[in-house]
Formats: C-alpha cells, sequence, structure tokens
C-alpha cells in the first residue's frame, strides 16, 4: 500500500492536492476536517463537538479524532493507500497512526511536507472566505490563530518523520500544477520500492 502522510500549515493546498492525488494513485482521502466539517453540516453529536473548537481555530481534541481515522481506515479492504489531509497534527496522533497501520501490517510510505511562507498562506484563506463558507475562514483572527497552533503543535510533528526518513519538502508556492509535479516526483521515487 501507498500511504501518504500531506503535512502542512492552513491554506498550504492539502485538500487541492488531495484532489489530484487520489486519481492518480487511485488512493482513498481520509481528511479530519472534511469528516468532522461534514458532521457539523450535519448538526450530529461530533459536530456539535467539534464546532466548538474547529470555529475557534483549536485542535480538536487527539482521541476523538484518532477514533475517526482509525474507523475509516478499518473499514477498507485491500485498499491501494490512503492519502492522510491533515493527519496527525500532534505527536499523539503521529504515533496512534503508527500503531493502528502496524495492526494491519501497514506504514506510513512517505511524509509531505508542503511549504508555504505565512503571507502566501493569509492571501490564499482570505480569498477563499468569500466563497468557502467555513467558519474557521471568516476572520483573520481565526486565520492568524490556525497558523499559530500550526507553529506550535502540528510544526513539530515533522521531526517523528524526519527521524524515519521519510520526510520530504515540497516547495508549495508555484502553481497548483506545478506543485503536484514536484509531489509526484517524490511519491516516485519511494512507490518504485514498494
Ligand atoms: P483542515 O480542514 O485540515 O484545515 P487546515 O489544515 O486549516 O487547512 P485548509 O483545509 O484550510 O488548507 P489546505 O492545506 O487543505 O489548503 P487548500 O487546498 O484548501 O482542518 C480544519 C480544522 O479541523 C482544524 O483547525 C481543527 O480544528 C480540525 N482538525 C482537522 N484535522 C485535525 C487533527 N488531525 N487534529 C485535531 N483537529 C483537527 O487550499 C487553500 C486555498 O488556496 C484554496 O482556495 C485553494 O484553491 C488555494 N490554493 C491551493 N493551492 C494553491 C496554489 N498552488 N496556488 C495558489 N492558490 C492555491
Ligand atoms: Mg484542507
Amino acid at each position: 500500500m501507498l500511504n501518504i502522510v500531506l503535512f502542512g500549515p492552513p491554506g498550504a493546498g492539502k485538500g487541492t492536492q488531495s484532489e489530484s492525488l487520489i486519481q492518480k494513485y487511485g488512493l482513498i482521502h481520509l481528511s479530519p476536517g472534511e469528516i468532522l466539517r461534514s458532521n457539523i453540516k450535519n448538526n450530529t453529536d461530533l459536530g456539535v463537538l467539534a464546532s466548538s473548537y474547529i470555529d475557534k481555530g483549536n485542535l480538536v481534541p487527539n482521541e476523538v479524532v484518532i477514533e475517526i481515522i482509525k474507523s475509516e481506515v478499518y473499514k477498507h479492504h485491500n485498499p491501494k493507500g490512503f492519502i492522510f489531509d491533515g493527519f496527525p497534527r500532534t505527536q499523539v496522533q503521529a504515533k496512534a497512526l503508527d500503531v493502528f497501520l502496524s495492526e494491519i501490517n501497514e506504514s506510513v510510505t512517505i511524509m509531505l511536507d508542503l511549504q508555504v511562507p505565512k503571507d502566501d498562506l493569509l492571501e490564499r484563506l482570505i480569498n477563499r472566505s468569500v466563497t468557502s463558507n467555513r467558519v474557521d475562514d471568516s476572520d483573520i483572527s481565526i486565520i492568524e490563530k490556525r497558523i499559530d497552533v500550526y507553529l506550535t503543535e502540528t510544526f513539530p510533528v515533522k521531526s517523528f518523520y524526519t527521524e524515519q526518513n521519510k520526510c520530504k519538502e515540497i516547495n508549495g508556492t508555484g502553481t497548483v500544477n506545478q506543485t503536484f509535479n514536484l509531489i509526484c516526483e517524490q511519491i516516485d521515487k519511494v512507490s518504485i520500492l514498494l
């Protein structure tokens, strides 16, 4: 299986790139953010809980997100692989992912760190706020908070993958296609070895 962790700050292009990657490599897209937003839309108990964190730009508790992703992974039989978009976002989540993948004799193949400077992230997210309907895009202070949370809570997870020699840095400042090509180069190098 090809299991990709798509890492990077809010607005880096994780969702955008996931769409093309699932097509090209036949992978299953797992984004806690999208699953939680769908629960918020349907007003489920999980959605009510999640919005109390998401709307302020905070992370949803580890145990909630881990359970969601773990149960999604177990739902699929003989998949070609998964793209984890925005997961893991803490060391606890990173360790849990290794554990539940090992339970199906799998592991993370590659971690792609999409790198985009803060000014570009702000511009992208402010532009998107016009059409996105995302509460967490609706105010510059929430966008800034998400970026701060990324830097303090999520960025340290990078070292977890660097130590395993699985982290590949990707310049995410080019066009969507340019970034996609850089990502595919890295995936194609590791998938030869699978
Ligand atoms: P999540 O949904 O993961 O949002 P995020 O990480 O804040 O990132 P975004 O989805 O905003 O950005 P993206 O990197 O996907 O970029 P996109 O492709 O959309 O998480 C939301 C919330 O859910 C979290 O704050 C947290 O509360 C909770 N949550 C989620 N996962 C969690 C976890 N693991 N643990 C705990 N809580 C969790 O692109 C952004 C914009 O830029 C778009 O308009 C796009 O068109 C544009 N764009 C993309 N690429 C380019 C490019 N190359 N050039 C120009 N524009 C571009
Ligand atoms: Mg996204």
